[in-house]
């Protein structure tokens, strides 16, 4: 990432289609969209890679457990994985599936020159084998001779007729390049545990199979019709195939990657497995292998079978896409570990988010409007602030070195200071003084100065949280584009003039959020996931744990202090009417509810919200349009059923 080089090709690894998207892998991929952003917003040509890994025994075995062809049970969780990051606005360019044609093509293209090469051969494979890790164990590297030293779990025995891949003779060669390029590796750090691992010996890998056959068959000419490819070689190469290698070559002008995320545990397969593999195919090396650690939940690892994996369109939901994104990149430092709980989160919504940066826009736009009619002008700012714009400029210059050490939790922090310089100057220049002295310029100035400091930090904060900052370009009416980067952060300029609009608050507290959403306490880490069988489907019984009724709308009030809540009274055909504190008040006028029919959940167990009862929920669906209520069609009698 360090050169402002034309091309840039940010990867993430492809996601074996055996498992349901966890936050696991929305926070590889959302780190990925980050560095894509902040390429693209620099003005560099950016393709970025996602998508699924689908061959192998593991996705077999979890084909047949689901009653499923490989193939359409592939088809169904890689749709899984694609629709959650178009979702999630993930701006990838290409979702490559290893069952794509061309992919194949290219994987049989690399077998065949490595193979003239003369680093393939044939032979026979004796050892153990982990599924779930889809890796080739030696005895001495086994737990208690059949533990995976990985995952644990027990490997099975293999042995069977296979092709290898001369590993060993490209030891010398990738310590050379872990010794050349101390940053091949991020962080740092994590190399020493790479070297350690190619210093203790590298054995030829196996790289075919013989006793499944979901996978890449070899190439036609090698007339091996019982062997197909093992399927690390087989998702390795999906990050030159998907640039059209062995196929079109189309977009071969990105290679070599400028970084590829991955997450710890599949480190050596990249840094070892992957660098010896484009030696052989004499191609150039990427840039940057960046490893992120792992989010576990209450210390312990995630996992299906303890129920405790976080689903992230849960969290999403409940909290916001952009709060979500700002939460994990902060969080945690890239490359250590850490434990997902929604405080943490909530509180660095309230503070982070609402208090600093929120707070910040509300003063702007307050300042702005009482003292000049919205109508900023910079033409006094580096007379009254040079002290503030050198401290700005400074950390900016810092930004770039953070991003491409892939500190970003620490860029992060830096714009965290930028944002403390603006709140601080309004504080120490109490621009309600200088109009009272009759100062309007210097006023003028520091009000100005704030809006410039807004406007750069919207620029840095594109690439985190692209939705937020769309709302305060907005409210400071600039552009967000390579155009106003160059200038305000490359160049470090003043935009001469704001005309500032007043928008909804960007980050309202958590608590509204939570009871305005949901009228239960918040669990999004109890969601068990399992297979997708069973996430998609229900019993009949389980829907009709629910009672939903017909009810009429008898009156409507608005509560005052939040920007949500009406406290609605419906006839469920109940003696008395029941009270329900529901979140559509951005949604319906008062009028335009009373007297209608809604549907309500009338069997919830009744939860306070902002210190009101709510008794039910009413159904509604929400779309980019907004919200509707879900009502019946013709008028019923209030009570009725749905069923
Ligand atoms: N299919 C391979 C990758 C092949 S790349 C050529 C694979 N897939 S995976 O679906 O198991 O994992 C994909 C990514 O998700 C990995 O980078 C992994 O580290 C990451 N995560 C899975 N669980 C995670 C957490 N609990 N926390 C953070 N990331 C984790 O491996």
């Amino acid at each position: 990432m360090k050169e402002k080089c034309k091309y840039i090709y940010v990867t993430t690894p492809i996601y074996y289609v055996n498992d349901i998207p966890h936050i696991g892998h929305a926070y590889t991929t959302i780190i990925a969209d980050m560095l894509a952003r902040y390429s693209k917003i620099r003005g560099q040509d950016v393709y970025f890679l996602t998508g699924t890994d689908e061959h192998g025994q593991k996705i077999e075995h979890s084909a047949i457990q689901n009653g499923k062809t490989p193939q359409e049970y592939a088809d169904i969780v890689s749709s899984k994985f694609k629709e959650l990051w178009d979702d999630f606005d993930i701006s990838y360019d290409r979702f490559i599936r290893t069952t794509d044609k061309e992919h194949k093509i290219g994987v049989q293209k690399a077998f065949e020159k490595m193979f003239e090469k003369g680093d393939i051969y044939k032979g026979n494979y004796e050892g153990n084998y982990c599924v779930g890790c889809e890796t080739f164990w030696t005895k001495t590297q086994l737990i208690d001779e059949e533990g995976c030293p990985d995952c644990k779990r027990p490997t099975n025995v293999v042995k069977e007729e296979s092709y290898f891949f001369r590993l060993s003779n490209y030891q010398d060669k990738l310590l050379k390049l872990f010794e050349n390029n101390p940053e091949f590796i991020l962080p740092k750090a994590k190399t020493k545990e790479i070297i350690n691992f190619v210093k203790a010996g590298l054995n030829d890998l196996s790289i075919t199979r013989t006793s499944f056959n979901w996978g890449v068959k070899l190439p036609q000419d090698m007339n091996e019709p019982e062997h197909v490819v093992y399927v690390w070689l087989d998702a390795l190469m999906n990050y030159i195939t998907a640039l059209g290698y062995g196929s079109d070559e189309k977009d071969m002008k990105f290679w070599p990657a400028n970084v590829q995320i991955v997450g710890k545990d599949i480190l050596r397969f990249h840094s070892i497995f992957w660098p010896a593999f484009l030696m052989s195919l004499d191609m150039p090396l990427p840039k940057h292998i960046a490893a992120h650690g792992w989010w576990t939940k209450d210390g312990s690892k995630m996992s299906k079978s303890k129920g405790n994996v976080v689903n992230p369109r849960e969290i999403v939901d409940l909290y916001g896409l952009d709060e979500f994104r700002y939460f994990i990149l902060r969080e945690v430092p890239f490359g250590q570990d850490g434990d997902f709980s929604t405080r943490a989160l909530t509180e660095r919504i309230n503070s982070d988010l609402g208090n600093d940066l929120g707070n910040l826009l509300n003063r702007i736009q307050g300042m702005s409007g009482k003292y000049f009619d919205f109508e900023l002008n910079s033409k006094y700012v580096e007379k009254y602030h040079q002290k503030e714009l050198d401290e700005v400029k400074n950390i900016i210059n810092g930004l770039e070195k953070d991003i491409f050490s892939m500190q970003i939790s620490r860029y992060l922090e830096g714009i965290w200071l930028i944002i403390t310089i603006a709140n601080k100057a309004i504080g120490d220049y109490e621009p309600w003084s200088l109009m009272k002295n009759g100062k309007r310029d210097e006023a003028m100035a520091i009000v100005s100065l704030v809006a410039n400091i807004m406007a750069k930090v919207a620029l840095l904060l594109e690439c985190v949280m692209p939705h937020k900052v769309e709302q305060i370009a907005l409210s400071l009416g600039i552009d967000i584009d390579n155009n106003q980067f160059e200038n305000s952060i490359t160049n470090h300029k003043l935009i001469d003039r704001f005309t500032i609009k007043k928008i909804d608050q960007l980050f309202p507290r958590i608590e509204d959020i939570k009871s305005e959403t949901k009228q239960d306490e918040i669990k999004p880490t109890i969601k068990k996931l399992t297979t997708i069988e069973e996430t998609n489907l229900i019993s009949i019984d389980s829907f009709f744990n629910s009672t939903i009724k017909v009810a009429t709308i008898v009156s409507v009030e608005d509560i005052k202090k939040s920007s949500k809540l009406y406290k609605i009274e419906v006839d469920i055909g109940e003696k008395n009417s029941r009270q329900i504190v529901a979140g559509i008040k951005e949604h319906y006028k008062i009028d335009e509810l009373i007297d209608t029919q809604v549907c309500v959940v009338s069997n919830l167990k009744p939860a306070k919200l902002m210190g009101l009862l709510s008794e039910g929920m009413l159904l509604a669906s929400k779309d980019e349009d907004g919200l509707s209520l879900i009502r019946p069609d013709k008028k019923k009698k209030p009570g009725t059923k749905i069923s």
